[in-house]
């Protein structure tokens, strides 16, 4: 027992590789959300804009996590330390997590009748050119996507008002990514700067993947509306565009902390948000389907 102790106290000390506190734990959890008839057409704000905009979000997951799965997979066998090594296994079984529930919850929104299956066409044309790029290049673009996800995930636990203008039929989805993408929010950055990714690749791609996450989630919202055109109004698409972009917006309220990506020595646990993890991990168990509750070892890729 002593020694065991020991040993993963000299493992802790050890670990040069990775700054994730050790109070957070990086491990893979499959939920089984379920989306039925109960969820409303419009279930963010009852604004059909935002609810296309977080739904535009949704189909970008699956093949998106996939893509930074494959790019974090392809530097596993460079990583010598023993943390970073397991938070690299968390990670990857987190974000296969993510894309299984996301497409339970794509399939509802195709079901009422959204063009998911061209748009998910679309987005293995653009993800199939980004990978013609050297592998250094896309774990960047999965580094700086992350911080953004992170970003977006601290605002979603961190401001009630977010959360609760979420219908509660979709809120736990959310609340639930937010917190693992919370919790493994260094991994694609910590395996960059093991394999000697630099500061002009880091920043460079942070520029170029929130410019295509902006046209990519801006083209499938516009995709969204036009299916729905009848539902279509002036005064909901302008007042979606302010509470994104305006005072107090959920977009415009992250600009600082996407510039301090920029910061020469940046990383993503200098804002040590570990405590949000804490204080809502325990209420989203109770949303663990009942085939999911004893493990889920099956399901892991
Ligand atoms: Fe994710
Ligand atoms: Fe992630």
């Amino acid at each position: 027992m002593l020694s065991t102790k020991t040993a993963e106290n000299q493992t802790k000390a050890a670990s040069q590789a990775s700054k994730t506190p050790h109070n957070v734990d990086i491990k893979a959890q499959r939920m089984g959300f379920e989306f039925d008839e109960q969820v409303p057409r419009y279930w963010l704000e009852n604004s059909p804009f935002l609810s296309h905009m977080m739904n535009a979000l949704s189909v970008l997951f699956p093949q998106g996590e996939q893509f930074f799965v494959d790019s974090v997979r392809a530097y596993r066998d460079q990583i010598d330390d023993p943390k970073l090594k397991a938070e690299v296994r968390g990670f990857i079984g987190q974000e296969a997590m993510h894309s299984l529930e996301h497409m339970a919850m794509n399939q509802h929104v195709r079901d009422r009748g959204m063009p998911v299956d061209e748009m998910e066409k679309h987005l293995a044309v653009v993800l199939g050119a980004t990978k013609k790029l050297p592998k250094r290049h896309q774990l960047a673009i999965t580094s700086a996507l992350e911080h953004m996800t992170a970003m977006m995930a601290d605002m979603l636990l961190e401001r009630d008002d977010i959360r609760e203008g979420m219908h509660e039929t979709m809120r736990p989805l959310w609340a639930w990514h937010a917190i693992e993408e919370t919790e493994h929010k260094a991994v694609a950055y910590d395996v960059f700067q093991q394999v000697g990714g630099t500061y002009a690749e880091r920043t460079f791609y942070l520029a170029f993947s929130t410019a295509a996450l902006g046209v990519m989630t801006s083209y499938f919202t516009c995709r969204m509306m036009l299916k729905d055109a009848k539902r279509f109004s002036i005064k909901d698409t302008a007042s979606g565009l302010w509470r994104l972009w305006g005072k107090n917006g959920t977009f415009s309220s992250l600009i600082p902390a996407w510039l301090g990506y920029f910061k020469p020595g940046y990383h993503p646990w200098d804002h040590d948000n570990s405590e949000l993890v804490a204080r809502f991990k325990a209420e989203i168990q109770t949303y663990i389907a009942p085939q999911y509750q004893s493990g889920n070892r099956k399901t892991l890729q």
